[in-house]
């Protein structure tokens, strides 16, 4: 699939500024993009009760999932506070459910301006599958 990572980012960096994070002032946004081209976007919606906090990523394949796609291609992520926004552990095994058995997720982060593209495998071995 040809992916355009620019792109992609623009949309994770656009929908960070929706990001609910009172508590740790941490914002984030995420871009999932599924197999037929289209994107998802969510950010991290933080709660009073700590625990509730969903990370941007799990918004944004949550969203995805919910509207019926159970492919991803690959995902942005991207925090205004942070060089290299790295997915949680959480967050990696929740992509790796959704992980095509033929083509790997690709997840581009962004280093001082400079886009980083890695395969969900560099994130995480050996993820769980039943
Ligand atoms: N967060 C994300 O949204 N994605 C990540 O990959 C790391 C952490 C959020 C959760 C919380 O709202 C804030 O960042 C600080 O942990």
């Amino acid at each position: 699939m040809n992916i355009d990572y620019e792109n992609l980012m623009n949309k994770a960096k656009e929908v960070s500024k929706n990001s609910y994070s009172p508590f740790s002032r941490f914002a984030v946004g995420a871009a999932v993009l599924t197999p037929d081209g289209k994107i998802y976007q969510g950010c991290n919606v933080e709660n009073s009760s700590f625990g509730m906090t969903i990370c941007a990523e799990r918004c944004a394949i949550f969203k995805a999932v919910s509207e019926g796609q159970r492919i991803i291609s690959a995902i942005a992520i991207y925090s205004p506070n942070s060089d290299s926004c790295y997915p949680c552990g959480a967050c990696r095994q929740v992509m790796y459910e959704f992980q095509s058995d033929d083509e790997e997720i690709e997840v581009i982060t962004e280093n001082m301006g400079q886009l980083e593209i890695n395969k969900l495998s560099y994130f995480l071995p050996c993820g769980f599958k039943i």
